[in-house]
Order: structure tokens, then C-alpha cells, then sequence
């Protein structure tokens, strides 16, 4: 019955914040928020907010770095729906309760998704700060979230995946990048399963693999998206660079500092891409 329960969390929500003006819109995109990036969400007009734990059976986030808010409102005039906060697999949560917000945002009638991280560096010229592009994915070390019973009201058994990440959206965001002159990577994310980062032998292994950034979410996201025929890109923060490609150690505190440095620079490209 996973089908109706999301229909009833979007029934739910579009009652307790009377959404039926904005979900008249043909174009709703939806935005998700990695950590320290959460300053963006002052940029919507008109904005009404829900907590995930007002919506019956969401997913509630336990990270501190992660607000747990789903906004509504409008970006130059264009609907969004923004998530100030994810759900991550190594909260504990199954993969199938991970995705419940992109299925959510599908029959709310979101057409296109842009997804947010912070990630770990991986490749060869990659320096702390930057912002890449991501243009393909690796999920192999992680659970795929679309095990189970197939649901064919929301897509194939065995959907294609040789283009996740939207080419005409991508072109989008490196013109966006151009003009504003926002010095723009582009490359493979590699999902993991967290919480712990990696030793520097697995970070050899995924360099091998052809990932240039790693961390814990996202892909799987893009993954359920594109099944969903939702157009997807993704943005990731590059807050550190991996295990034992420099003298220093991984925390989560340098990773959400850096991320709100970058904030302005991401912002932009974010209000432009839109
Ligand atoms: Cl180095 N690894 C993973 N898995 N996630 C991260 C990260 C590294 N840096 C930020 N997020």
C-alpha cells in the first residue's frame, strides 16, 4: 500500500498548508539541501513550512546539521518545494523509507529535481571548497531503495539507468556557472553507506572505480527520481578531500564550515539554475 500512503501524506499536507493555488503549477521543482547548505532556503518568496515530523509517515532526520523542514514557495517566480534536510540510510532507516520524500515529491507534482551534498574529494585536481557537477553515479556499495514489489503507477521493474543525470540540465547549470563565473568541476559520485568515512585503501579502490567524490546520499535519490521520470542534476560541495589524500583528519564539523563558506557561490548557482 505504498502507493496510498504517500498519497495520503501529500493529501495531508496540501490541507494543513492550502496548497491547492501552488499545486495548480504545471513546473514544480524540488530542491534538496545538503548539510550546511541550508542557508539558501531565505531565497523563497511566499514560503509555508512543515516539519517532517508533522507529515504521517515521513522519515524524521536525527542529524543535528539537518533542519528536518519542508518549504514551499516560490524562486524568481518558479515553484519549488525545498527540503532543508535528508534522510540518510545510516540513520538506521531501510533505503525504501530514505526515498519516501522524492515518491512524495513525484505526486506532488514535482517535474524536476535538483539534489545537494557535501561530499568528500576524490579526484585529481579537486580542492576543498569547490562545487561539481554531477554527471554520473555509482550505488554498487549500497542497498538498491527499488528492492521489493514493483509499483508500475510509478514506474518500470527494471528501469534504465544509463542517463540519471539530465544532459539539458547539466547544460543549464555549466552555462549558469559560466556567467556568474563559478569555477564549476564536473564528475562520478560514489554513494556509501556512512556513518563512518573511509580508510585511505577504499579511497584508492573508488578512485580506481572512477568516482571523483564520495559520500552518504544522494545517488540513490537520483536513482528513485529517474525511475519516477523525474529530470534530475545534482550539485556536490567538495568540503574535504577524502581519506589519505591530505595530512588531515575527517569530521563532520569542518565539513558543514566549509559548506557555509561555499554557501554564497552555491546559492547563486542554485537561484540561477532555476
Ligand atoms: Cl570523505 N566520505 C563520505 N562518505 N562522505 C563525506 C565525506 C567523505 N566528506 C563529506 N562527506
Amino acid at each position: 500500500l505504498f502507493y496510498e500512503t504517500i498519497e495520503k501524506m501529500c493529501t495531508q499536507v496540501k490541507e494543513k498548508l492550502s496548497l491547492k493555488e501552488f499545486c495548480k503549477n504545471e513546473e514544480i521543482t524540488a530542491i534538496i539541501l545538503g548539510s550546511g547548505l541550508g542557508g539558501f532556503a531565505n531565497n523563497i518568496e511566499d514560503v509555508k513550512s512543515i516539519k517532517y515530523s508533522e507529515i504521517e509517515g515521513f522519515p524524521i532526520t536525527t542529524n543535528t546539521g539537518h533542519k528536518g523542514r519542508m518549504l514551499f514557495g516560490y524562486i524568481n517566480n518558479k515553484a519549488v518545494i525545498v527540503m532543508e534536510g535528508r534522510i540518510h540510510y545510516y540513520e538506521g532507516y531501510s533505503m525504501k523509507e530514505v526515498v519516501t520524500p522524492i515518491y512524495f515529491m513525484k505526486l506532488m507534482g514535482t517535474k524536476k529535481i535538483i539534489l545537494t551534498n557535501a561530499a568528500g574529494g576524490i579526484g585529481d585536481n579537486f580542492e576543498v571548497g569547490n562545487l561539481m557537477m554531477i554527471t554520473d553515479h555509482i550505488t554498487s556499495f549500497v542497498p538498491s531503495p527499488l528492492i521489493g514489489k514493483n509499483d508500475e503507477r510509478f514506474g518500470l521493474r527494471f528501469p534504465d539507468m544509463s542517463c540519471v543525470y539530465n544532459k539539458k540540465l547539466q547544460q543549464v547549470i555549466r552555462s549558469v556557472a559560466d556567467r556568474e563565473n563559478i569555477e564549476l568541476k564536473e564528475g562520478v559520485y560514489l554513494q556509501t553507506t556512512g556513518p563512518n568515512y573511509e580508510t585511505p585503501a577504499e579511497i584508492q579502490m573508488y578512485k580506481k572505480l572512477g568516482a571523483d567524490a564520495v559520500g552518504m546520499s544522494t545517488a540513490v535519490e537520483a536513482m528513485v527520481a529517474n525511475y519516477l521520470q523525474i529530470k534530475v542534476c545534482g550539485i556536490s560541495c567538495i568540503t574535504n578531500k577524502a581519506a589519505g589524500l591530505s595530512d588531515k583528519e575527517l569530521n563532520d564539523e569542518e565539513v558543514k564550515e566549509v559548506a557555509s563558506k561555499v554557501a554564497k557561490d552555491f546559492e547563486t548557482l542554485l537561484k540561477g539554475i532555476i
